[in-house]
């Protein structure tokens, strides 16, 4: 008898939506059911794009359907806690984008009303799920680097959209630390875990939202990260972990599937292979399929404590560097 296949709604049709429906296309036993859009023609294109079989004009029609199992919230980030919290209280299991919510208030409402539920609940922190970031931790945990010293991480990007789009409106969340500079946190948090102590400096832009920020992490003993985000400045995107005996050496892209070296201090390269598959968005998918047959609530990989942790850092920062969203209170 065929596995039972999972029914995907997705809500918010937009550009992740896209890329994460290309990801779930490859993962076994899931299906692109159904699309809610706050416009009936959004929805009937995306649906038309990824085959699915139902599109709604409205988030309200498609978490109504009784045939969805889970659903992809893909909105911005200001209406996440509200988007999650509508998907739970019709019963489905929810996959939501990063940032998980706009404040640790906000994400320990999602959990409790997850618990309250039963259902299944995770942040779509896609890159925790990748074979070079999982790699990466593997080498540094063996010991193979020694004791890693300094982490760098970039996430610099010229964007060319208006201000008005969720990048710079602060209306909608806007800023590079929500937007990008979680994944550097992140990555931080995830390889060296909770620093000792930190610094910020935003450098905030006419929409009062950080359009560039500098972190400093302080660890154990003399370790630091050095992390920087922007929309208004085009780095590489790279990051690398220098340990007493090597570094790892992240491509550009570093969030993305991508390789990683190692170099030794006297120059010799170590390549590290990796096999990939999809774009990347697959692999988050599919922890989501494989937790809800389990009967879980919560991954093991991306569990509520990781995005508690990541929010709490990301709420703490903002306190440092004055990044405030009225509505979204600290
Ligand atoms: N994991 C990743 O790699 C990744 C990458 C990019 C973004 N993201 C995250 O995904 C979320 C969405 O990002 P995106 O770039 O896909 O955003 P987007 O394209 O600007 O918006 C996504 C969709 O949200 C819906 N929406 C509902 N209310 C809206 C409002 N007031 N203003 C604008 N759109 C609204 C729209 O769909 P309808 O009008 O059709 O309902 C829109 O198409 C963000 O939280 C972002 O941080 C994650």
């Amino acid at each position: 008898m065929a596995a039972r296949k999972i029914k995907w709604g997705i809500l918010g049709p937009g550009w992740i939506a896209r890329k994460f429906c290309a990801g779930l296309k490859v993962v076994d036993d899931a299906e692109i059911f159904a699309v809610g859009s706050r416009n009936i023609d959004n929805a009937k294109k995306f649906a038309g794009e990824f085959n699915a079989k139902k599109a709604y004009g409205s988030y309200e029609e498609l978490v109504k359907d009784p045939d969805v199992d889970v659903i992809y919230v893909a909105t911005p980030h200001i209406l996440h806690f509200e988007h999650t919290l509508l998907c739970l209280d019709n019963g489905k299991h929810v996959l939501c984008e990063k940032p998980f919510a706009m404040n640790g208030k906000e994400v320990r409402g999602m959990i409790a009303k997850a618990k309250e539920k039963n259902l299944f609940l995770m942040e779509a922190m896609w890159s925790k799920f990748l074979p070079n970031v999982i790699k990466a931790k593997g080498i540094i945990d063996s010991g193979e680097i020694g004791k890693v010293k300094l982490l760098t991480a970039y996430f610099s990007v010229k964007s060319d959209y208006p201000l008005e789009h969720r990048q710079f409106n602060k209306d909608l969340g806007g800023g590079s630390l929500l937007d990008i500079g979680i994944y550097n946190v992140f990555l931080s948090l995830f390889l060296l875990g909770k620093p000792e102590s930190f610094k910020a400096i935003a450098g905030m832009g006419v929409t009062d939202v950080d359009f560039s920020i500098g972190i400093l992490f302080k660890y154990k003993d003399e370790a630091l990260s050095v992390l920087f985000s922007s929309f208004i400045a085009a780095s590489d995107v790279v990051a690398e972990v220098h340990g007493e005996t090597g570094k790892i050496v992240f491509e550009h892209l570093w969030f993305c599937p991508g390789n990683i070296k190692i170099v030794r201090p006297n120059g010799e390269v170590i390549p590290v292979p990796l096999q990939f598959k999809g774009n990347g968005y697959n692999y988050e998918a599919e922890e989501v399929v494989k937790c809800i047959k389990e009967g879980k609530t919560q991954s093991e990989i991306m569990s509520w404590g990781n995005s508690l942790e990541l929010i709490d850092m990301l709420d703490s920062i903002r306190k440092e560097a004055g990044i405030i969203y009225p509505k979204h209170d600290l």
